[in-house]
């Protein structure tokens, strides 16, 4: 087995990995992995922009306010406060990395502003409407650029190593690595360091329809979980309430600017009420309520009246505004043959972003010594119930940084790794059972898009949870038997992680942000966090 030491290893090259690696870097030695491509995470596909407050009318305490409201009051305020005063600096850091926000409309504007559910201000910086393209090649050119920095493509985390894999056990849960399955030899490394940080991503491919890349198995979360590490939250799963509904393209977002520019959300024709606008029936906020206000009235006005989709429509607007406001989606739109200049979007609610994740404090530590976590695998007490849009790659940004800065300044009371033991390559793989592996896959996602999904009641949740634990059965006795496969991984991740999200959410007696469940449709008094203890 491949055994290589490194100061520090990071999981994971979106915004919150790189970011982390590009601080260290300045006097540490960094290995960061990707499973799949080095662009292949959630960054890359990130539309709407980043939130910070950049505008004199605006104030911290404003966003401040908005997250917490969004969230639902299950924020830690302490932590909200960290983030919101750190975003300017986190956008200039970017800004000098070569970012290229686009400018201000107005004369004396360095950015232009856009604006999104939740908040009460313009307050979202952006490129166009392909804001996490940009970010991931100017953070992957600078990490490049740096002799410090290592990235590996293909090679997939299973495990952390942790004091149980010492050849000496310590018993002390310290964490020194990853082994981790290298695509490329189809044999499993070492890779060793005196820290290792988390930022796997989130996990939305728990379910059949989500706006997140194919790798967001949540793969940190249920590493994190089997080492030791407490999480939180997991029960609430943030749904999107524009996705494009379309028979072939099947996680296309349409970014929530869009509604922030002026976009309505109609009822398509051909049904009472059709070609009207719905949401002033749903909230006072209209098309700019929280995301989970908006997903929960289209799921509504879609059951209730049998529909495939609601309509999305900025074709109001003049159609040079819209082109230049977005021209990523204009263009894929068009390849669809839809013109949104002149017609309505086809939309749908799909699963977006996991709230929930391992907990942190405010230097991305986790409960394991040697072990931090930063990004969307977290759960830092920013986003609470729910998560209030562009917070999430500003997070990544600001626990990315917090996290580096913590390893460096304590970089002398960091033990070295010691000896650990090799990992056991000696099953086979049996082909003919690789296929259950792809359908145990299909399930999991199916049936927690049923009974796990934006409306829950105990009975489904009950009936998800018995699933949850056949399945487990038999993908132990798989994973126990057989050599580890890319694919046996990441279905032993999602189960991990649909048993997580279950379970909290039957932990919930109350409807709450992200959790609403038809037996306990109210908010109690106190807010409380699901923390499970493994
Ligand atoms: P990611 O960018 O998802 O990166 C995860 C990394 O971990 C990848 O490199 C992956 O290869 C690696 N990894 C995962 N598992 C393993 C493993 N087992 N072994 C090795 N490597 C592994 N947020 C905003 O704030 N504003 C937006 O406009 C916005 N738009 C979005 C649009 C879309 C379509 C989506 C899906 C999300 C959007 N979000 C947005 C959310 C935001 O993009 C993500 O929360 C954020 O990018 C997560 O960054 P991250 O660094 O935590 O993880
Ligand atoms: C969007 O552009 O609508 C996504 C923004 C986000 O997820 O924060």
């Amino acid at each position: 087995m491949p055994t290589t030491t490194h100061d520090v290893i990071i999981i994971g090259s979106g915004a919150a990995g790189l970011t982390a690696a590009i601080n260290l870097a300045q006097d540490r030695k960094v290995l960061v992995l990707a499973k799949g491509a080095l662009d292949g995470g959630s960054t890359n596909w990130a539309q709407g922009g980043i939130a910070a407050v950049l505008d004199a009318g605006d104030s911290f305490e404003a966003h401040v306010e908005d997250t917490m409201v969004a969230g639902a009051g299950l924020n830690d305020r302490a932590t909200v406060e960290f983030v919101v005063s750190e975003a300017p600096a986190a956008i200039e850091r970017l800004a000098k990395l070569g970012v290229p926000f686009n400018a201000g409309e107005d004369f004396g504007d360095r950015w232009h502003l856009t604006r999104e559910g939740g908040h009460s201000h313009r307050r979202i910086v952006h490129v166009d409407d392909a804001t996490g393209h940009a970010v991931q090649v100017a953070l992957l050119k600078a990490a490049r650029a740096n002799p410090n920095i290592t990235l590996i493509d293909d090679l997939i985390a299973i495990d952390l190593i942790t004091s149980r894999h010492g050849e000496r056990y310590s018993g002390d849960g310290h964490v020194w690595g990853v082994y981790a399955f290298n695509k490329k030899t189809k044999h499993v490394d070492a890779l060793l360091g005196k820290a290792t940080i988390l930022c796997t991503g989130g996990a939305g491919r728990t379910y059949l329809f989500s706006t997140a890349p194919r790798g967001a198995t949540g793969d940190g979360i249920a590493m994190a979980w089997r080492a030791g590490c407490r999480v939180s939250n997991m029960e609430m799963n943030q749904f999107h309430p524009t996705c494009l509904y379309n028979l072939e393209v099947k996680n296309f977002l349409i970014t929530e600017a869009v509604r922030g520019e002026g976009g309505h959300l109609k009822l398509p024709p051909g049904v009472p009420g059709g070609g009207e606008r719905f949401m002033p029936r749903f909230d006072p906020r209209e098309e700019l309520a929280p995301r989970d206000v908006v997903a929960r009235a289209i799921d509504h006005e879609i059951k209730r009246l049998g529909l495939d989709y609601v309509h999305l429509d900025i074709s109001h607007k003049p159609p040079e505004f819209v082109r230049q406001h977005f021209p990523t989606i204009y263009a894929r739109l068009l390849d669809l043959d839809i013109d949104i200049t002149k017609e309505p979007i086809p939309v749908v609610p799909a699963q977006h972003y996991t709230c929930g994740g391992v907990v942190i404090d405010l230097d991305g530590r986790t409960d394991l010594p040697g072990l931090y976590a930063a990004g969307e695998v977290t759960e830092s007490g920013l986003h609470g119930a729910n998560r209030l849009a562009s917070n999430s790659l500003l997070e990544c940004f600001v626990f990315g940084e917090a996290a580096a800065k913590h390893i460096r300044r304590h970089w002398d009371e960091l033990p070295a790794p010691p000896p650990i033991r090799p990992w056991d390559e000696s099953r086979v793989t049996n082909s003919d059972e690789e296929v259950i592996v792809q359908h145990n896959w299909k399930e999991i996602r199916r049936f927690m898009w049923d009974y796990v999904g934006i409306v829950r009641t105990t009975k489904r949740l009950e009936r998800a949870q018995h699933r949850v634990a056949l399945l487990a059965q038999e993908v132990d006795d798989y994973y126990g038997n057989f050599r580890v496969t890319p694919d046996l991984i990441e279905l032993r991740n999602l189960l991990e992680v649909a048993r997580l999200v279950v379970r909290s959410a039957l932990h919930r007696k109350e409807s709450r942000g992200l959790h609403y469940t038809l037996d306990y449709p109210d908010m109690l008094e106190k807010a409380v966090d699901t923390v499970l203890t493994p």
